[in-house]
């Protein structure tokens, strides 16, 4: 069954931890975090203190998606904060390999993102080391945009290296995904999908989040 990833990016950020127990009141299976600083996206979120917070307030895995420039010098303290999965776009750092080792070695699930603007290409060196592959549907930055559906031949890419090469990684996918697109998530290889609108803004969220866990 999919697992569904409501992102806390479409919540009232006055009522952060409130929003996570929304999430897991309306039946989801993960928090998704989307944290951004301005240069590597035009958008500005929140950081560590806010993840750290979070952990207090919920049991659930934390999905920490970085769009931030070199990475690198902050996925260590995104682990110690309290994340469960750390997962950032490679062509943002100058150390891939070293910023996976290092969430590794903390004892966290690491994953590489491919955005929409980018190749699947550049994740391919790293495919036998990640716990989780994120392949955008949207140019990351902004909630609420639409579900570009050409991005689903990279999904189908990361699923068939998946099973040539016997790798164990999950596949999310992030942007514009709702019940109506749910199908095309899953025939193209998704295990996980974030949604941050179709969930937080839908009349009855938790038969959104339902009607996407297929
Ligand atoms: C976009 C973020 C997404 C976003 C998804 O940069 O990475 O996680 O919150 O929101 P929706 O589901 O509204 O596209
Ligand atoms: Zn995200």
């Amino acid at each position: 069954m999919i697992k569904v990833a409501p992102s806390i990016l479409s919540a009232d950020f006055g009522k952060m931890a409130e929003a996570v127990g929304n999430v897991e009141r309306w039946g989801a299976d993960i928090v998704h975090c989307d944290v951004m600083d301005g240069v590597y996206v035009p958008n500005i979120t929140f950081g560590m203190p806010m993840i750290k917070s979070l952990r207090k307030y919920t049991d659930m895995p934390l999905d920490v998606h970085l769009m931030i420039t070199r990475p690198e010098k902050y996925v260590g303290q995104f682990c110690d904060a309290g994340a469960d999965w750390v997962t950032f776009h490679p062509e943002a750092s100058e150390d891939v390999r070293g910023a996976l080792n290092e969430i590794k070695s903390k004892g966290v699930k690491c994953g590489l993102v491919v955005n929409a603007d980018q190749p699947f290409e550049i994740v391919e060196p790293y495919l036998d080391s990640i716990d989780m592959l994120l392949i955008m549907t949207v140019q990351a930055g902004f909630g609420g945009q639409s579900f570009k559906h050409d991005c689903l031949e990279k999904v189908r890419a990361g699923y068939k290296a998946k099973i040539e090469n016997g790798y164990g990684y999950e596949i999310e996918i992030d942007g514009g995904v709702s019940p109506e697109n749910i199908e095309l998530c899953k025939e193209a290889g998704a295990t996980i999908v974030v949604a941050g609108s179709s969930v937080f803004k839908a009349q009855d969220p938790a038969s959104a989040v339902k009607a996407m866990q297929i």
